[in-house]
C-alpha cells in the first residue's frame, strides 16, 4: 500500500475545489449537456437534469469524497479497507473500467475540439447551416485525423500525469476557469440577440410534459448528470483520497456542484438560441456534431469572430483536459496503489490501452463502415461506448455507492469523517434518508424502466 507521503495531497482548499470542478466541467457541459437537451425533448430534460443532480448526485458526491478521504485510496483499496473480505472492492473495479471506456470515446470528442481551434482561426467554417453541417461531417469521415487527435489528447494528459497533478493542474485551472465563464458569459448575451434567439429560449425553458415520464429521457438526464459531475465511477473518490482531514468536505461538494450546473446551463444558453436563429435547424437530429455545426455560426455574427471561435476551443480544450486527467487518474491510481506499479509505468501502460479502445471511436463517424453502423445496433461505436458507459455504469455505480455507505459501511461511520476536526454537516440528516432510500430506489426504478423499455 503507497503511504499517504508518496500518494500527495491536494495543495490547499481552494486547488482541491479547483481540481474537483475542473473534473466535472468538460466536454459533458459544453457539448453533451445540450445534444442531451437537444434529444430529449428540450425544457423537460432540464427539469428532470436539475432534480437529478439535487436529489441523487449531490448526495453520492457527497458519500463518494468521505469515502476516498477515509481510506485514502484508488476506488477499489477503499472499498476494500472499509468492508475486508468481501464482493465490494468489484464496485471500484467498475469505476476504473469505466475511467479507460469514458476516456476512449471522450478523447476523440476532445480531439475534435482541438482541430477546431485551428477551423475556427482560419475561418474555415464557413456558409449557412448544410455547409458547415458538411464541414463537420467530411472531417469526422477523416478517421485517421480522428485517431491522431485522440492520441494527441492522451499523450497530453499523460504527460501532465507523469509529472504529477498539482503544481500544473491547480494553476492551469485557476487560470482557465474565470476566462471560461466570461466568454461564456458573453456568448450567451450576443445568442440572446440574435434573430430566433425567442424560439431557442422557449424551447430550452418552457417543457412539454408529455415527456416527463418517458423512460428514454429520464435514463439520460441520470446518466448526463451523473458524466457531468464525474460520479459513480471513483473520479470523486479518487481526488477526495487526496483531500487534508481538515478541509470541510460539504463545502467542496456544494462548490462542485454549483459550478457545473451552472456552466451546463450557461451551454444551453448559448447553443438554443444560436441554433434557432439558423433556418431549419432541428435539434433533436444533431448529435454528437450539435456544438461543432451551431457555434460556428454565432461566432460568424459576432465582430472578431474568428479570435472568439479560437478562444472558444481553446478554453473547451482545456477544460476537457482537466477531466481527461481525472478519467486517467482514477486507474493509474488503482495500479499504483494496488498493484505498486511506479505512476510512469501506470501511466503509459494504462494511456496505451485506453488508445487501442479509442480507435474505433475515432474511426465511427464514416472511415471504417463496421464501427459507424454496428451490426444489430444500429449506432455508431462512440455513441455506443457513451450509452454504456454513461447511461449505465455510472449510475450503477452510483447506486452501489450508495447502498455501500448508507448500508454496509454505515451513515454515522460517514458522518463522522466529515465532522472530523469540527467541520459541520449541515442536513446531515436529510443527507442521511437522501443516500439510503432516496437515491437506491430512484437510480433502481429509472434503470429498470428504461431497461425493460428497450
Ligand atoms: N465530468 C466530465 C465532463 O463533464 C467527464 C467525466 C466523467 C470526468 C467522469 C471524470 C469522470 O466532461
Amino acid at each position: 500500500m503507497a503511504s499517504t507521503a508518496q500518494r500527495g495531497t491536494w495543495g490547499s482548499k481552494a486547488g482541491f475545489i479547483l481540481a474537483a470542478s475542473g473534473s466535472a466541467v468538460g466536454l459533458g457541459n459544453i457539448w453533451g449537456f445540450p445534444t442531451q437537451v437537444g434529444q430529449g425533448g428540450g425544457a423537460v430534460f432540464v427539469l428532470i437534469y436539475l432534480a437529478c443532480v439535487l436529489f441523487i448526485c449531490l448526495p453520492i458526491m457527497v458519500a463518494e469524497l468521505v469515502m476516498g478521504r477515509r481510506a485514502q485510496l484508488d476506488p477499489v483499496g477503499s472499498f476494500t479497507l472499509i468492508r475486508p473480505a468481501s464482493s465490494w472492492w468489484l464496485v471500484g473495479m467498475l469505476g476504473v473500467l469505466a475511467g479507460a471506456g469514458i476516456l476512449s470515446f471522450y478523447s476523440v470528442i476532445a480531439g475534435w475540439s482541438v482541430a477546431y481551434i485551428w477551423y475556427a482561426a482560419t475561418g474555415a467554417v464557413t456558409g449557412d447551416a448544410d455547409a458547415i453541417g458538411a464541414f463537420f461531417g467530411n472531417f469526422t469521415a477523416n478517421g485517421p485525423l480522428s485517431v491522431g487527435l485522440a492520441l494527441l489528447v492522451l499523450a497530453t494528459t499523460a504527460t501532465v500525469l507523469l509529472g504529477g497533478v498539482q503544481s500544473g493542474i491547480e494553476r492551469v485551472t485557476k487560470l482557465m476557469m474565470p476566462a471560461l465563464i466570461a466568454l461564456l458569459l458573453i456568448l450567451a448575451i450576443r445568442a440572446a440577440t440574435l434573430p430566433g434567439a425567442a424560439e431557442g429560449l422557449t424551447y430550452y425553458l418552457r417543457p412539454d410534459f408529455s415527456r416527463l415520464l418517458d423512460p428514454s429521457v429520464l435514463n439520460a438526464a441520470l446518466g448526463q448528470a451523473f458524466f457531468s459531475l464525474s460520479l459513480g465511477m471513483g473520479a470523486m473518490l479518487t481526488y477526495g483520497s487526496y483531500l487534508s482531514k481538515h478541509e470541510s468536505i460539504i463545502t467542496a461538494a456544494l462548490w462542485v456542484v454549483a459550478l457545473d450546473t451552472s456552466m451546463a446551463l450557461l451551454a444551453g444558453f448559448i447553443i438554443f438560441p444560436s441554433g434557432f436563429s439558423i433556418e431549419g435547424f432541428d435539434p433533436s437530429a444533431s448529435g454528437p456534431g450539435l456544438i461543432f455545426a451551431v457555434l460556428p455560426r454565432l461566432f460568424a455574427t459576432l465582430p472578431g469572430g474568428q479570435l472568439f471561435g479560437a478562444a472558444f476551443f481553446i478554453l473547451l480544450t482545456m477544460a476537457a483536459l482537466t477531466s481527461t486527467i481525472s478519467l486517467l487518474e482514477v486507474p493509474v491510481a488503482h495500479f499504483i496503489d494496488a498493484h505498486q506499479w511506479t505512476r510512469r509505468k501506470a501511466v503509459l501502460l494504462v494511456t496505451t490501452g485506453v488508445f487501442l479502445l479509442a480507435i474505433p471511436s475515432a474511426l465511427g463517424n464514416g472511415a471504417v463502415g463496421v464501427f459507424s453502423r454496428l451490426p444489430g445496433i444500429g449506432v455508431d461505436f462512440l455513441t455506443l461506448m457513451a450509452t454504456i458507459w454513461n447511461n449505465f455504469a455510472l449510475p450503477v455505480g452510483g447506486l452501489l455507492t450508495a447502498v455501500f455507505v448508507g448500508w454496509v459501511w454505515r451513515v454515522d461511520q460517514a458522518i463522522e469523517e466529515v465532522e472530523l476536526h469540527g467541520a459541520p454537516f449541515p442536513a446531515r440528516r436529510l443527507w442521511s434518508v437522501l443516500i439510503r432510500y432516496v437515491c437506491p430506489a430512484a437510480i433502481s426504478v429509472i434503470i429498470v424502466y428504461a431497461v425493460v423499455s428497450l
